[in-house]
C-alpha cells in the first residue's frame, strides 16, 4: 500500500482549511448530499449539539463546499477500563463530481495531524465501506452483529426471574439512571465511549427526522433498590411487523441483561425484536429456549488507528504478564501522524504496562493497522496469522501475544458517532 505522505497533496484547484464561523449549514448540507440524505432544519439543530467547530475541515472548490471531515472527541475505554483520547472522525464526504481525485487523502492528512497535534491516543471511524480505510492506518477492531427474532420463538429456556424492577420513563426522568447505568458499564467493555452532557442530550433527543415512520423513543430502566444496572432504549416500528427496535441496551449486571432482554421479548403485538448492534458474546443465545431461531449477522463496526503505538500499548491492561518485542510495519502514516514504524518492546505485570521503542530482535511482525485490530481485544494475533498478516518470529511469541491481549468480552461501541 503506497504512503500516504507521498500523495497527499490537495488537488489542483481545491482549496482545504477549516471551517469557518457561518459555514456549518452548508457543511451539513454537503455531507448530507454526499449519502444521498435530505438536511432537515431538525438535523442541524440535533447536529449542533454535539459538533466541535474547531475540527472540522472542508475541500472547496471555488466557494463551493466539495469535501467535507471532522472529529469528536470520544475518549475511548481500553482492556482494563482506562479512557484514552479518541479522535471519532465522521461526517466524511466528497461530492461525485470531485471523486478520486485525492480530496478524501488530502482531508484524512489534515484531520489525522490534527488528531495528533492534540495528542489524541487513538482514531477511531465507522466506515460507510470496509475497502477505504486500512490504507490510512485503520485496522477493524470493534466487530459487531446485527441480530434480529421472531416474537413467537423467543421464549426464554428457564424461569426468569430477577430481583429488581423495570420502569418505563420520560427521557428527562430516565437520564440520571441511563447515566448510572452506562458509567457502571463504560470500563467493562473496550471500545465504549465517555459521555458527556451533550452527547447524551443529542441521544435523548429524539427528534422527527430521526424516527422513519417509527414512535417515539422509549426508556425502561432496571433499577434493584436505589442502584439502576441498565435499561433499553428502543422504538416501536408500525410498519415493519411491527418490530421492536433496540437502539441501545447497556447492562451492568447479569440480572439487568435478562430482565431487560425478557422485556424486550415479550411486548405485546410485535412480530419481530431488532438489534442492530450487539458484540458476538452477549449472553442472549445461551437464554433462550430456541437460539437458532435467533437470526445473526456479523459486520465491521468501529475501526481504530493507534495514532502513538507505545501511549496505545501502555494504556490498555494485559489478561497476562509477560513481554514481548512487536515489529510494527507502517509505511502508510508520516511523521505528523505519528509514523509508528519500528520494534517496540511490551512488558506487563501486576503493576501495569510499559511499552518502549527498542533495537531487540522481534517476537512478531504485522502492519499497524492490524495491530491497531488486535488492541481492544477483537481478533487474536493467531487469527491474523492464518490470514497471512502476522509473523512470528520467535517460537511461543504468538501463544504468548494472544494470553497478553485476549480480553474477557469482545469489544463494543453501542453507539454511532
Ligand atoms: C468515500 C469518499 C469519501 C472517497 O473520496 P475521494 O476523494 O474520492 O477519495 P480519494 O480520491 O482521496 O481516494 C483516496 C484513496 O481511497 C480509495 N478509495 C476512495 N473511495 C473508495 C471506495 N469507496 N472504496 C475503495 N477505495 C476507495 C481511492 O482509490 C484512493 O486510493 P489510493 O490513493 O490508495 O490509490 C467519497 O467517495 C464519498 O464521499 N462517498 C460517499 C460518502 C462516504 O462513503 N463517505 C465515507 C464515510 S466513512
Amino acid at each position: 500500500m503506497s504512503s500516504i505522505s507521498r500523495q497527499a497533496r490537495v488537488p489542483e484547484g481545491i482549496e482545504l482549511r477549516a471551517l469557518k464561523d457561518g459555514e456549518f449549514e452548508s457543511f451539513f448540507r454537503a455531507v448530507d448530499f454526499g449519502f444521498g440524505n435530505d438536511t432537515p432544519q431538525g438535523r442541524i439543530d440535533q447536529e449542533r449539539r454535539i459538533f466541535e467547530d474547531d475540527r472540522a475541515f472542508v475541500a472547496l472548490d471555488g466557494n463551493q463546499i466539495v469535501g467535507t471531515t471532522a472529529a469528536q472527541s470520544v475518549p475511548m475505554t481500553v482492556p482494563g477500563g482506562a479512557a484514552v483520547p479518541t479522535a471519532g472522525i465522521a461526517y466524511v464526504g466528497v461530492k461525485p463530481t470531485h471523486r478520486r481525485r485525492g480530496i478524501l487523502r488530502a482531508m484524512m492528512d489534515r484531520q489525522l495531524g490534527e488528531s495528533r497535534e492534540r495528542g489524541d491516543v487513538l482514531a477511531a471511524l465507522w466506515p460507510s465501506e470496509t475497502p477505504i480505510y486500512g490504507r490510512f492506518g485503520f485496522g477493524m477492531a470493534v466487530p459487531m452483529e446485527h441480530w434480529s427474532i421472531s416474537r413467537k420463538h423467543a421464549a426464554f429456556g428457564g424461569a426468569v426471574d430477577f430481583p429488581g424492577r423495570l420502569t418505563i420513563m420520560s427521557p428527562d426522568d430516565a437520564l440520571p439512571h441511563m447515566q448510572q447505568a452506562y458509567e457502571a458499564a463504560r470500563p467493562l467493555w473496550p471500545g465504549m465511549l465517555a459521555r458527556g452532557d451533550h452527547w447524551w442530550g443529542f441521544l435523548l433527543a429524539d427528534p422527527e427526522h430521526e424516527r422513519h415512520g417509527a414512535g417515539p423513543k422509549v426508556h425502561t430502566v432496571y433499577r434493584d433498590g436505589d442502584v439502576c444496572e441498565g435499561y433499553v432504549t428502543y422504538r416501536i416500528n408500525p410498519k415493519e411487523g411491527p418490530s421492536l427496535e433496540i437502539e441501545e441496551l447497556v447492562w451492568k449486571t447479569a440480572e439487568a441483561h435478562r430482565a431487560l432482554w425478557n422485556y424486550c421479548l415479550s411486548v405485546d403485538l410485535m412480530e419481530t425484536i431488532k438489534y442492530w448492534n450487539l458484540p458476538a458474546d452477549d449472553p442472549l443465545p445461551w437464554l433462550l429456549h430456541d437460539s437458532r431461531q435467533l437470526r445473526r449477522e456479523p459486520i465491521d463496526g468501529v475501526w481504530v488507528k493507534l495514532m502513538d503505538v507505545p501511549a496505545a500499548l501502555a494504556a490498555r491492561a494485559y489478561s497476562a504478564d509477560g513481554r514481548i518485542v512487536i515489529r510494527v510495519h507502517d509505511d502508510v502514516s508520516p511523521q505528523k501522524h505519528g509514523r509508528n514504524d519500528g520494534a517496540y518492546r511490551l512488558e506487563a505485570d501486576g503493576d501495569g504496562a510499559s511499552c518502549v521503542a527498542t533495537t531487540e530482535a522481534a517476537d512478531i511482525e504485522l502492519a499497524v493497522a492490524d495491530l491497531a485490530a488486535t488492541y481492544l481485544g477483537g481478533v487474536s494475533f493467531t487469527t491474523l496469522r492464518a490470514a497471512g498478516r502476522v509473523e512470528e518470529t520467535a517460537s511461543g511469541a504468538l501463544e504468548r501475544a494472544d494470553a497478553m491481549f485476549a480480553g474477557e468480552r469482545m469489544p463494543w461501541c453501542p453507539e454511532e458517532f
